[in-house]
């Protein structure tokens, strides 16, 4: 009965959402677009890799934790934490070398397109939002032939002293090379033979090793930038990630503050040529700890509206706000699980000054938002329930064509587990005096501070990829609020 009910929530919400999506007039994504080389990891790459490194190395290097890939040991050590614990993550790695091992040893199986930019742009180009003008500022030709060819997905380039929309297959340029990462994926139940250990994967996960080359830079040309406004005036949103890939200092003498400088003055130029604007950041996995805190208090901090991340992300984030604790509690899933979770999006969404936290995590999203958010909770919650039917499509097609695409994940059960999350989050709520237990079951509550939206989310069980999963969800709802806003 109770699923029932989330099923037809489900149900209304597509119809709802993909209905409203034309009110969109526009939507901006920077900036980082990538191609990702994708290996399904077998026992059999495992036992191969693990015969060319180190492993008394791997061993020790897996206690430590590296938070930069410089070796195939590096590698092969987060590799082993990954799939021990079925978490995803991303580690950094800044030569070719790691590349050209991986090729020796093990090929690809495909190629994608890739990175939050990528992902999110071709998805809403193909849902049909009316346009999705996307920048990456080292847009090659390899790269612009992963976009979509769609009438609705255009670059920004300044030809004449004026902002042309192009087609990034028309706009790209030729001296640009290709950033290209390696997505290692792993399926749950895939037994690990590794030393004198053995273990089985918990989860399907996959780590990622994102090449970082020099030529890497979050930035835009001086007469794009100085365009800014007349583009922020043709959309109603911007989705921004990639901040990821600043770095602390560059070979050029330039730091991380030049380009958190500059990161803040194009969101506020889009700003300028339209106050309304709502920017949502996707925040990622960072692994180094000075520049994540940097980017949450000075890019994220006042000048954002909204953020998705996920459990781990969450965590990450609250580390580095000084709330260990809470991290710890979130990290490692005590049974104060879900309710640490839920006070972590609501410290994130105070201390950095949002107005929207959507936390999407496997069989549950929890979105917290302030109480004069211009869209009402029941959108919200409808806005959630789309995109969990994206994430079903996304993971069961491995790539969303359509809008009709999305429907096909109506047809993905709820996670019985995710709806004994919102229970516990009910009790929680109920403990702490906030609403009555049962009032979670509508997957919404009004507290007198801001609004709490938590829903059941449709988990398919044998995904054909989870890569980009938390891109569609975040851009999904993102797309779904624009469309409800007054
Ligand atoms: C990060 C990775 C990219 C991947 C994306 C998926 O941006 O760098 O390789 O496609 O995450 O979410």
């Amino acid at each position: 009965m109770e699923l029932e009910y989330w099923e037809n929530k489900h149900s209304e919400a597509f119809s709802d959402i993909s209905k409203s999506l034309e009110n969109i007039n526009g939507i901006f994504v920077a900036y980082n677009s990538n191609i990702d080389a994708i290996k399904h990891i077998e026992k059999k790459d495992i036992a191969k890799l693990l015969k060319h490194v180190n492993l008394e190395n791997v061993k020790h290097r897996s206690m430590s934790f590296p938070r930069v890939i410089k070796d195939p040991d590096d590698l092969l050590a987060r590799l082993i934490i990954a799939m021990r614990d079925g978490k995803a993550a991303e580690v950094p790695t800044y030569s070719t070398d790691i590349h050209e091992w991986l090729t020796d040893h093990i090929n690809f199986d495909n190629s994608y397109m890739g990175g939050q930019t990528g992902i999110i742009s071709n998805f809403l180009a193909n849902i049909g939002i009316k346009k999705v003008i996307t920048y990456v500022p080292w847009l090659s030709k390899e790269q612009a032939e992963y976009f979509v060819n769609s009438g609705n997905l255009f670059y920004p380039i300044v030809e004449n002293g004026k902002l042309v929309l192009k087609h990034p297959m028309d706009a790209y340029k030729s001296e640009y090379e290709p950033k290209v990462n390696w997505i290692l994926e792993f399926s749950k139940g895939l037994d690990v033979e590794y030393d004198e250990e053995e273990f089985v994967v918990p989860r399907d996960n996959r780590l990622i090793i994102s090449s970082r080359p020099i030529w890497l830079r979050i930035d835009m040309g001086k007469e794009l930038y100085d365009h800014l406004p007349v583009l922020g005036k043709s959309v109603d949103g911007a989705v921004l990630s990639g901040y990821q890939m600043i770095k602390e200092e560059y070979d050029d003498g330039s730091t991380y503050l030049d380009y958190v400088t500059k990161s803040v003055k194009a969101i506020r130029k889009l700003k300028e040529g339209n106050p309304n604007i709502r920017i949502h950041v996707e925040f990622t996995s960072i692994q180094n700890k000075f520049i994540r805190e940097r980017i949450l208090k000075d890019i994220v901090r006042q000048e954002v509206h909204s953020l998705g991340l996920d459990t781990i992300e969450v965590a990450n984030a609250l580390n580095v706000l000084d709330y260990e604790e809470l991290a710890y509690a979130v990290i490692n899933k005590t049974e104060k699980g879900i309710s640490a979770l839920y006070e972590g999006a609501v410290r994130l969404l105070y201390e950095l000054e949002l107005d929207r936290v959507h936390v999407h995590a496997l069989g549950y999203f929890i979105c917290v938002v302030t109480k004069d958010h211009p869209v009402d909770t029941e959108e919200h919650r409808n806005a959630l329930l789309f995109a969990s039917t994206a994430s079903a499509a996304k993971a069961k097609l491995g790539n969303i064509e359509s809008i009709d695409d999305i429907k096909t994940g109506l047809e993905t059960p709820i996670s019985e587990d995710g709806h004994d999350h919102l229970k516990s989050l009910g009790k929680y709520l109920a403990r702490e005096g906030i609403c009555q237990s049962e009032d979670c079951e509508k997957g919404y509550v009004r507290t007198p501070e801001h609004d709490v939206i938590i829903i059941p989310t449709k988990v398919v069980d044998n995904p054909v990829a989870t890569v980009g999963i938390g891109d569609v969800i975040s851009a999904a709802s993102f797309a779904a609020i624009l469309a409800k806003m007054k």
